[in-house]
């Protein structure tokens, strides 16, 4: 199937619509199908296979809606591009919601309907494509198992990095490990912990950087009962939970001098005393530290002790930015992408090579953090289908963070927020400028009130 003979179902009750559709699709080189109705374009799609669909939402008997509904599973190889009146965004949400590739209203551009087609039958051919490679590749989908986050590299730099970790791992010593923002420092600390002797013993973790300067030390090292107002218990504090195993303390590099010299002194004199007590407990965990600053130059400039930073850097592994080993990025893209597809309960995402020659050349910043987010975003703007260069800089509204666990609340996790918000964003910001960013004109258009319309404005970050 080439693009240009693809089959296109156009079900729409407007006759004058339909027609000028049919006959816009068949000068592109298309061939259309008619339906009427969604009981037709039901039976259409059974009997033909379309490989896309243009699809009305209001039309008589079965309407757009229902059709998606029955259609199901099967929208997830055949993309629905929804058709409707504008009236209000609950239509365009509840399409999306249940499956529809994308949606128009009306009065639409023919240049627009193309757009969407053609981007709707590329993925579609792209994801076919991915599917029989790996088909033939023998591997089948990914099974959905947890496994703890590996470090993916093959780039002659990353490959020292592992070497250095399976040293240090051997050891007890005290590690350091260096490197810009989001280039896995602290991945990198959790698999040396894994892989140490203390592996069975708890990894505790540190965010030096988030701890108020008033709380550090009894964060760091507990307090007892009463020692100070608010302690009405006995605590312990980190290290000590961390006994038998690792503690890491990331972005060291953060701490004020103050809680500078309490650390050191653990390092020292492995032992310390919980706020208020009296009692000498001792400090058994190892410290692994991380910072994505250049220690030596925060010395020089005396905001961090030199005797603390020979102390922490006993053993140091250098992280290298993500743009000096751009042949790990394939390996990394998929990865992710197998990490977005288990987070959000999508099947075989899949990237183009196109897309991936792109990411390959750029410059990541924000390393490798960046890149998740870039591919997070752009796999949800890709609609869980094939991304395409196109999708890489989708704006998608206010998505899921990937980087950040999602824990307490589980709707996080769901890939229909992120559509819907994406959805609602696009309705909202298409209304206000059809508005002339009249307010008052705009919530009656989206049938909601204006207090409604002020707070979306803020949540989407949409004023002019
Ligand atoms: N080599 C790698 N392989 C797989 N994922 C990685 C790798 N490096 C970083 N990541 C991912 O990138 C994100 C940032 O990594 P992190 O360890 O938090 O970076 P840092 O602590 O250096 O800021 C995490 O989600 C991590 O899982
Ligand atoms: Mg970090």
């Amino acid at each position: 199937m080439t693009e240009t003979t693809a089959t296109i179902l156009v079900a729409d009750d407007d006759r004058t619509i339909r027609r000028n559709l049919v006959r816009f699709l068949q000068a592109e080189g298309y061939h259309p199908l008619e339906a009427v109705d969604g009981e037709e374009a039901l039976a259409s799609i059974h009997a033909h296979s379309p490989d896309a669909v243009l699809l009305d939402l209001k039309m008589p008997g079965r309407d757009g809606l229902e059709v998606l509904a029955q259609l199901g599973p099967a929208l997830a190889d055949l993309p629905v591009i929804v058709v409707t009146a504008f009236g209000g965004s609950a239509p365009a949400i509840e399409a999306m919601r249940r499956g529809a590739y994308d949606y128009l209203t009306k009065p639409f551009d023919l240049d627009e309907v193309l757009l969407t087609l053609k981007r709707a039958l590329r993925q579609r051919a792209m994801s076919f494509e991915i599917k029989s490679l790996r088909d033939q590749a023998g591997g089948g989908p990914i099974e959905p198992v947890e496994t703890v986050p590996e470090l993916i590299g093959r780039s002659a730099s990353m490959r020292e990095v592992f070497k250095a970790i399976g040293l240090a791992s051997a050891t007890d010593a005290t590690v350091l490990i260096v490197g810009e923002s989001g280039t896995g420092k602290e991945l990198a600390a959790a698999a040396l912990h894994r892989h140490s002797d203390r592996s069975a013993g708890p990894f505790i973790r540190v965010n030096c950087g988030a701890l108020p300067e008033g709380l550090i030390e009894s964060e760091l090292f507990g307090h007892e009962r009463g020692a100070f107002t608010g302690a009405d218990r006995q605590r312990p504090g980190r290290f000590e939970r961390a006994a038998g195993g690792t503690i890491f303390l990331d972005e060291v590099g953060e701490l004020p001098l103050s809680a500078q010299a309490k650390i050191l002194r653990v390092l020292q004199q492995k032992e310390f005393e919980r706020v208020g007590g009296t009692e000498t407990l001792r400090a058994d965990a190892r410290v692994i530290s991380a910072t994505h600053r250049d220690l030596p130059r925060e010395v020089a400039a005396g905001r961090f002790r030199e005797d603390l930073y020979y102390r922490l850097n006993v053993a140091r592994i250098v992280i290298p930015p993500l743009r000096d080993r751009p042949e790990d990025i394939p390996d990394l893209a998929e990865d992710i992408l197998r990490r977005v597809e288990r987070r959000y309960g999508w099947g075989q995402l899949s990237i183009s090579p196109e897309a991936l020659a792109v990411i390959r050349d750029r410059p990541w910043p924000g390393n490798v953090r960046q890149l998740e987010n870039t591919l997070a975003s752009a796999a949800i703007a890709a609609r869980g289908r094939a991304i395409l260069p196109e999708h890489l800089d989708a704006e998608t509204g206010p998505g899921p963070d990937p980087s950040i666990p999602t824990e307490g609340d589980p709707s996080e996790s769901l890939p229909l927020r992120a559509l819907l918000a994406e959805v609602e964003r696009k309705a909202i910001r298409r209304a206000l400028l059809a508005c002339d960013g009249n307010r008052t004109q705009t919530a009656e258009r989206l049938g909601i009130s204006r207090r409604q319309l002020f707070d979306k404005i803020r949540e989407y970050d949409l004023s002019p």
